[in-house]
Order: C-alpha cells, then sequence, then structure tokens
C-alpha cells in the first residue's frame, strides 16, 4: 500500500525523523486557516499518489495565507497524471541549502534491502541513475544487521557527503532505516532531504509503501488506507479475502492459481479479437479451496460488475479436486440465485475431472456451457460476452 506524502510525513514524525509541520486541508478556506496556523512561509503540495507533481503544478510557495489560499484554487482539483487533487498539505516553508536523496526499499532480485544515497539532488532519480550512475551510492542492507549509526556513516561517506555533513545525516539515515523496518515498509524514500540555511536535515517529501502481507501486525495501518479511492468492487473483493483486479473487459474470469488465471486472461484477449474484440473484465484468483461460498462470493463480485456480459471459469483440479470445484458451482449458483444472471463458461480438468463434469452436466444450469478445453472456453465465452454486448 502507497501512502499519500502527509501520511509518509505523519511515520517520519513518530520515529523522530526530523520533517516540518504539515496540515491537510481539503478546501481553499482550510489551506488560508492552516497556512495562518503555520505562519511564516508556507508551501501548498497536492496529494496524490504519483511522482512529479512539483513540474506538474502541485507545489506552491506561499508567502501569505492569502497566497496558500489562491494557490489552493489552483492545486484543488488539478489533473495530474491522471489523479485528481482532492486534498493538499500545507507545509512549513524551508529555507533550503541543499537538496539530497535517501531511500532504503526491497531488493527482490537480491533477496536483500538496498539503500540509495545521493549528495546531488535537485535531478530526478532515475535521471541520475542512468546518466551519472557514480552520483549514487548503492549499498546493499544486511537486513539481520540493518543500518546502525557505523552503516549510516559509511553510507552518508560512500555518496560523498563532506565530513561536516556526516554526522548529521547518518542519525536521520538511521531514524529512516527505523521507520522502514519497525512499519514493515517495502519503500523508504526521501526526495529531497535537504540541508536547511539554519544547518538542520529535514526530509521534505516521504514516499512510503507498507507491505500489506504484514498488516496483521500492524491494525493502525489499516486507518491509512484510502477507502474512498478504492474501487468499489476490488474493495469489496478485499472484503471477501478475494485475490481481485479489476480490469476493463466483459468477460469475467474466475480460477484457481495465479499463473493459470493469467494465462486465461491472455488466452481470453486472444479469443476476443474473433469476436467484437471483447477482453477479459478482471483477474480472480480463487487460490485452493474452491468451496461452494468461495466460489459464490468470487462469481458474486464478478456479476455485480455492470460491464460484464459473460464468465469464464477456468479450474485445473489439483489439491481441491473438478468434483469439489463442480459442487462449487452448483452451490453457488443456488446461493445466488436470480442475481446470476450472466452465461457461464465452465473448463475442468485435472484431478476427477470426470466426476466434475458429471455433475455439471447432471445439474443442467441454463447459465453454464461445458468447455472441451481452454482455448475453446475462452472462445465460447468470448464469443457469449459478444453476442450480449
Ligand atoms: N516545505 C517545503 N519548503 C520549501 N520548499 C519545498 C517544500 N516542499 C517542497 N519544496 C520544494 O519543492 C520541490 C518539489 O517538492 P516535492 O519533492 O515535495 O514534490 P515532487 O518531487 O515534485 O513530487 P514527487 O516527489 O511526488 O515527485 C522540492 O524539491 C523542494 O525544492
Ligand atoms: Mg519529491
Amino acid at each position: 500500500m502507497d501512502l499519500y506524502e502527509y501520511q509518509a510525513r505523519d511515520l517520519f514524525e513518530a520515529h523522530g525523523v526530523p520533517v516540518l509541520p504539515g496540515i491537510v486541508a481539503d478546501t481553499p478556506e482550510e489551506v488560508r486557516a492552516a497556512a495562518e496556523q503555520l505562519g511564516g512561509v508556507t508551501v501548498v503540495k497536492a496529494q496524490v499518489k504519483i511522482g512529479g507533481r512539483g513540474k506538474a503544478g502541485g507545489v506552491k510557495v506561499a508567502k501569505t495565507p492569502e497566497d496558500a489560499f489562491t494557490a489552493a484554487q489552483g492545486i484543488l482539483g488539478l489533473d495530474i497524471k491522471g489523479h485528481v487533487v482532492k486534498r493538499v498539505m500545507v507545509a512549513g516553508g524551508a529555507r533550503i541549502a541543499q537538496e539530497f536523496y535517501f531511500s532504503v526499499l526491497l531488493d527482490r532480485a537480491n533477496r536483500s534491502y538496498l539503500s540509495l544515497t545521493s549528495y546531488e539532488g535537485g535531478m530526478e532519480i532515475e535521471q541520475l541513475a542512468v546518466e551519472r550512475p557514480e552520483a549514487l551510492a548503492r549499498i546493499e542492507v544486511d537486513p539481520i544487521a540493518g543500518i546502525t549509526l557505523e552503516t549510516a556513516t559509511a553510507i552518508a561517506e560512500q555518496a560523498k557527503f563532506p565530513a561536516e555533513l556526516i554526522g548529521k545525516v547518518a542519525p536521520v539515515i538511521v531514524k529512516l532505516y527505523e521507520v522502514y523496518v519497525q512499519e514493515d515498509a517495502t519503500l523508504v524514500e526521501v526526495n529531497p532531504l535537504v540541508l536547511t540555511e539554519e544547518g538542520d536535515i529535514i526530509a521534505l517529501d516521504g514516499k512510503v509503501s507498507l507491505d500489506e502481507n504484514a498488516g496483521f501486525r500492524h491494525p493502525e495501518h489499516e486507518a491509512l488506507e484510502d477507502k474512498a479511492a478504492a474501487d468499489p468492487l476490488e474493495a469489496a473483493a478485499k472484503a471477501l479475502d478475494l485475490n481481485y483486479v479489476k480490469l476493463d473487459g466483459e468477460v469475467g474470469i474466475i480460477g484457481n492459481g495465479a499463473g493459470l488465471v493469467m494465462s486465461t486472461l491472455d488466452v481470453v484477449a486472444y479469443a476476443g479479437e474473433n469476436h467484437g474484440g471483447v477482453k477479459p473484465a478482471n483477474f480472480l484468483d480463487i487460490g485452493g479451496g474452491a468451496s461452494a461460498e468461495v466460489m459464490a462470493n468470487g462469481l458474486g463480485i464478478i456479476l455485480g460488475d455492470p460491464q460484464v456480459t459473460s464468465v469464464f471459469v477456468n479450474v485445473f483440479g489439483g489439491i481441491t479436486a473438478c468434483d469439489a470445484v463442480a459442487n462449487g458451482i452448483v452451490g453457488a449458483l443456488a446461493k445466488l440465485g436470480d442475481s446470476a444472471d450472466k452465461p457461464i463458461v465452465v473448463r475442468l480438468d485435472g484431478n476427477n475431472v470426470v466426476e466434475g463434469r458429471a455433475i455439471l452436466e447432471e445439474a443442467a444450469h441454463p447459465l453454464v456451457t461445458l468447455a472441451e478445453n481452454m482455448d475453446q472456453g475462452a472462445d465460447k465465452a468470448a464469443e457469449l460476452a459478444f453476442a450480449a454486448k
């Protein structure tokens, strides 16, 4: 889960990372009041989960509360790469002497943590990495040892911080690593980390991604979720513990196992080319236990998508055998009753496939068509989706 900048700022503050005061506001009037409260120069910052806000006009310096009001009028409602700004943060204005970069992230390829640090700020980090890779210190962090003051000092030295700054920057790096570990983050990025005219090191902009797999250790993280921004179907699926991602097509997809579901998306998209260009409507992996309840939940979500005009259930029986899945489908349709109203193509293969098909044939549900194999099932589902469009 990616956090908004103001949420990252709050986490930083809670862990003792130096930040400037920040107040969120949803209207220009609230922004003016926040600027009055903070006093002095403020910066009005768009809160969107996308980079490059500054360049898009989403970060504005305001000398007075009235300036902040005007800035907010321009920023609220602004479309930044498809993200419409609904909220801003009014931050204290820093007198910046120098800008730096620091991040620590999960390095999946190396099964480790990686820290990226640069003494040279003011440039996009991706650009810096390509154009001046020597200016970016890439240092592996041992997850067991973590970042101690010694490691942080070594990181700052390798990033070419001058001696007089190392003693100031290293403790901030230690604190940022604390945020990373204690909050179970997969990314903590500060761009820019600044040195102020007063000589303080401050995290001026923060990006934090939290590992949702560790959510059980952090009940407090749930409050950070932006429920209003989530797709309603995805939110409903999440509440049912389903692995569902809404897509933009017409053929609802249910399968077991992420790999099978992904290849089903490909096969349906390919079949759709012969049927008016219909596409998969979603990703839904019901996992190992395809019980009637899980199947009903999955079908319920997919049938609730008004864009869906047909459904393709593609299951390979393994530990959960095909007869159990077939019973799941029959039970799900009984459970859903009249709310199941779109054609459903079912392809079963693998463990107990004969028994599974027999169960569906016997039930002879008017909405269900049995497919011989995956390609034929995809083609049938695409055909039905196009016909019902
Ligand atoms: N509180 C502040 N006081 C003074 N200047 C600021 C403040 N916040 C940001 N700035 C200036 O604005 C620039 C852009 O701000 P920021 O890094 O927050 O946004 P961004 O980098 O454009 O957005 P993103 O990081 O999402 O791509 C900073 O590099 C800094 O120079
Ligand atoms: Mg930034």
